[in-house]
């Protein structure tokens, strides 16, 4: 898991604004940084371990000479993040310089072949391969762009790769397989990068690189090429989403930016309504739907199967991706697999998917548009909750599951429900209003090591997705459990050391959830009761509660009970003093499986 930029500017210094570029990438990994720049006197470079502050106030990454140049934020897969580990990576001769986001898997034969060669390697990295074939191959008399092309015929694995040369001072190379490459068309000057984030104050027209794809990009514009060596004619994107987008906008983390902007997300992902629509009488008959996912993305499908199965009446099985292997041969054509990822760039999911589509129809909902899974899978619906910076999901998780509300409903064909979703953004607004209550109750439980969430039905989802945010960004042991299950056995864990966080909305499911919260609250347990505004049992009977609007029944509920669940992991780990948006040993996209 790695973030690349690159430039070929005109008239202007590369290094500063790769450092800018670079840093607007840092959510996709945060254990060190390089910039390396070309100009007539050669190669330049610059790097570090540490985030990308504390490596800049060192040593000054904008420093350095040149007008093209590329850039790196690692998440170390092989070797340590150091200094030695740290890309860019360069040739023993000191003449290429290369960035790479993904994993060589051979990367140990050829290092062995290469030693045995008299080349000499400096890190740990399956990366640092590659700067070292290209320059064998330059020094037998290719170009930059054909040395990159016989190394590409040696690797194998994933990559999307910048390279510059001190023989091409204002050139960058540049290729892509299974991990994300766009490249940006300025006014002269001309991007690479993992993302589109990183290079939007400077473009918005984009180029998205396929796989197996090169690209050269120099003064005189950019050129594609297929694996046959083909010019390709891409088309020009423009992103809509601008460079503010992707700032704090005054928040002190984007995870609470983000959580924000829940009630106007969803009204971008409403828009989707008709695009489904069209999707379902062009999918036409099926006998069995199967969601694959990962992580939250998974808490949003099994909520998916609750709503499907009981409406629809279609069986529905979720997998998670890294497990999907093994259910691959109960496909067939009358399947129907949905895929939901916020990156569209998860390896497992993409993994799942390419296997899926050999039998069945594959659908994916997906918030990054181009990402590898909107091109693989048959159908695309997009969650449109703009970009997401904070590791840990939050407005694309209420994005997929609207989107899968409306799947559900126009597949039941339920306008009530496929209605009611128009009021989601107004509940959530009201629970943002009083976003200090919950801020309140986090101050109490910021020691404690452990935490239940239980709820039953929907509301077990979201159990799930409560205690995923809290283990994440606080560091505090959270497990979520279906309410009906803790006696089986959980119940043993629970004393007045352990919080429980009790989901209960009105609904079926009421009377029994309650039953279940007086089983914890007989053994000790603090309460912390989520439920109606109406409801004065939790005003009354329990350690903490927070309410939410009486006409938010169960059935809605996972649209709008999950945000104080967010709102208190969020303060709980601002509390405990760390930092939401970058939870150690995490990243926001996990590009290997
Ligand atoms: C949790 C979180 C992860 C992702 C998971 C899948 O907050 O963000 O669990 O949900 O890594 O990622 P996507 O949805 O990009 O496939």
């Amino acid at each position: 898991m790695c973030g690349i930029v690159g430039c070929v500017l005109t008239n202007r210094k590369a290094a500063p604004i790769l450092l800018e570029c670079i840093s607007k990438l840092e959510y996709r990994g945060y254990d060190s940084v390089g910039i390396s720049t070309v100009d007539e006197n050669g190669i330049h470079l610059k790097k570090g371990s540490g985030k990308i502050k504390e490596v800049d106030d060192k040593i000054d990454l904008g420093e350095l000479p040149g007008s093209t140049g590329i850039a790196h934020v690692r998440w170390a897969t092989h070797g340590i993040p150091s200094k030695e580990n740290s890309h860019p990576h360069i040739s023993n001769e000191g003449n290429i310089s290369v960035v790479h986001n993904g994993i060589i898997e051979n990367f140990g034969e050829i290092r062995e072949s290469l030693e045995s060669e008299g080349y000499i390697f400096h890190s740990q990295t399956d990366t640092e391969v590659i700067p070292i074939l290209i320059e064998k191959y330059m020094d037998k008399g290719f170009n930059l762009e054909d040395a990159l092309k016989k190394t590409l015929k040696i690797i194998k694995g994933s990559y999307a790769i910048g390279a510059i040369s001190k023989n091409n001072p204002n050139e960058i190379v540049a290729a892509r397989k299974d991990s994300p490459l766009i490249i940006g068309v300025g006014d002269k000057d001309y991007f690479i990068a993992s993302d589109a984030p990183a290079i939007l104050n400077y473009t918005k027209n984009v180029i998205y690189v396929d796989n197996g794809e090169i690209a050269i990009l120099n003064h005189d514009g950019v050129i594609v090429k297929d694996s046959k060596d083909n010019i390709v004619d891409k088309k020009i994107n423009l992103i809509e989403w601008d460079a503010e987008m992707a700032q704090k906008e005054g928040y002190d983390y984007f995870m609470l930016k983000e959580i924000h902007e829940q009630d106007s997300a969803i009204k971008d992902t409403l828009s989707e309504r008709d695009n489904i629509n069209e999707i379902i009488t062009e999918i036409g008959n099926i006998s069995r739907i199967c969601f694959v996912a990962c992580g939250t993305s998974y808490h949003a499908s099994l909520t998916g199967k609750y709503l499907i199965e009981s409406m629809a009446g279609i069986p529905t099985d979720v997998i998670l991706a890294s497990e999907f292997k093994y259910s691959a041969n109960t496909l067939n054509k009358d399947t129907l697999v949905i895929f939901i990822s916020q990156s569209g760039e998860t390896a497992d999911t993409l993994k799942a998917l390419k296997v899926a589509k050999k039998t069945s129809k594959t659908l994916a909902i997906v918030n990054v548009l181009g990402s590898s899974a909107t091109r693989e899978a048959d159908f695309v619906i997009y969650t449109r909750a703009g970009p997401e910076i904070g590791v840990a999901a939050t407005k694309t998780y209420i994005s997929q599951l609207i989107c899968i509300y409306m799947f559900a409903a126009i597949l039941a064909n339920n306008k009530k429900l496929l209605d009611s979703l128009d009021e989601v953004p107004e509940y959530i607004s009201e629970i943002l209003a009083k976003e200090g209550e919950i801020s309140e109750i986090a101050s109490k439980y910021i020691n404690v090591n452990d935490f239940f969430f239980i709820g039953r039905g929907l509301s077990y989802p979201t159990a799930l997705e409560g205690a995923l945010k809290l283990k994440e960004i606080t560091y505090i042991h959270g497990e979520g459990y279906a309410a009906g299950e803790l006696k089986h056995g959980p119940l043993a864990l629970i004393d007045d050391n352990v919080p429980v966080v009790v989901i209960v909305p009105p609904g079926d499911n009421y009377d029994k959830t309650i039953s279940n919260l007086e089983e914890v609250k007989a053994r000790g347990a603090n309460v912390i009761a989520i439920g109606s505004c109406a409801d004065e049992f939790i005003k009354t009977e329990v350690t903490d509660s927070f309410c939410i609007d009486e006409n938010v029944n169960e059935i809605i509920a996972p649209l709008i009970y999950v945000v104080p669940l967010q709102l208190l992991s969020y303060y709980i780990s601002v509390k405990r003093g760390l930092d939401p948006d970058k939870p150690k040993n995490l990243a926001k996209c996990v590009t290997v499986e």
